[in-house]
């Protein structure tokens, strides 16, 4: 499929997508919103495909929603097609792990697709923020929410009300970067290496752990654990199980059949 706005790749078992509108600091305007989707549905329906790396150029993964294309749209225009809903909602449904990894920019919506992935990865070039407030509008796209619930009440405060960026030492320091890769070249390649590395586990496993995590965001403690167990109880069930624990006791490395 030929996308206008986004590269795509497989390599093996992993799935790339990249942002592609260098000119305009991969603003994502709703043709890329909408590829993004579009690829990212092949990866979930696709078997072959185990893991997802999204990532953008070396200025920016992505500098927020296109400013140019929305600065004129009108309240009853955005109200009445929801605005920024369908697409942007679509990337936090899909079960794959998606692993970002961010260079530049990621910034207002950009920083919310990053925050919508499983983990990021940045090199020390990355620059996170939501700016929102110095257009005169506010986060759309789960920012006020997700960034919240990542950094805290004061830290969120402070990044939203100010409009400031976060370096990729501070965010790492606040838990919204998993790792920081220090050499820029390899930034892609060690997201390409982590998807492989959780490639390599079983996949109803990986997608049941992924599941779990994002419950914690959504559930009291005492729910949450109770969904866990539950979700714990029927990894016993995957042949996969059998495996793993076959290979330990057998001292080899398991082969999970993703069943
Ligand atoms: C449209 C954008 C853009 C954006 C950059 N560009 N960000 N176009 N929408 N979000 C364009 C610029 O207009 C310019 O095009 C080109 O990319 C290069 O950008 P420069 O500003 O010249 O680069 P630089 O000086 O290096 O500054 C980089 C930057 C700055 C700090 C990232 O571009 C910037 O502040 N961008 C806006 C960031 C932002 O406010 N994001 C939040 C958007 S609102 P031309 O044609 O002039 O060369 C949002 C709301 C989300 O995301 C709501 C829910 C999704």
């Amino acid at each position: 499929m030929a996308y206008n706005t986004i590269l795509v790749e497989t390599q093996k078992e992993i799935g790339i997508i990249r942002l592609n509108r260098p000119d305009a600091m991969n603003a994502l305007n709703t043709e890329m919103v909408k590829e993004m989707g579009q690829a990212l549905d092949k990866f979930e329906d696709n078997k072959k495909i185990k893991a997802i790396v999204l990532t953008g150029n070396e200025r920016a993964f992505a500098a927020g929603a296109d400013i140019k294309e929305m600065q004129d749209k009108t309240y009853m225009e955005a109200y009445l097609e929801d605005f920024i809903t369908k697409g942007w909602e679509h990337i936090s449904k899909i079960r794959k792990p998606i692993v970002a990894a961010v260079s530049g920019y990621a910034l207002g919506g950009g920083c919310e697709v990053a925050m919508m992935c499983d983990v990021i990865l940045a090199d020390e070039t990355a620059m996170f923020g939501q700016p929102e407030i110095t257009l005169g509008i506010i986060p759309g796209a789960g920012g006020t929410q997700r960034l919240t619930r990542i950094v805290g009440k004061y830290k969120a405060m402070d990044m939203i009300l100010t409009g400031r960026m976060m370096d990729a030492k501070e965010a790492h320091h606040v838990g919204l970067v998993s790792r920081i890769v220090v050499n820029k070249a390899s930034l892609v390649e060690q997201a390409i290496k982590t998807a492989r590395k959780i490639g390599r586990m079983s996949l109803p496993t990986i997608l049941m752990a992924k599941e779990c995590i994002n419950q914690a965001y959504e559930m009291s403690l005492s729910a949450g654990i109770r969904y866990e167990r539950r979700m714990f109880q029927s990894t016993f069930a995957t042949r996969d199980q059998k495996e793993g624990m076959k290979a330990f006791v057998e001292k080899r490395r398991p082969t999970f059949k993703n069943q």
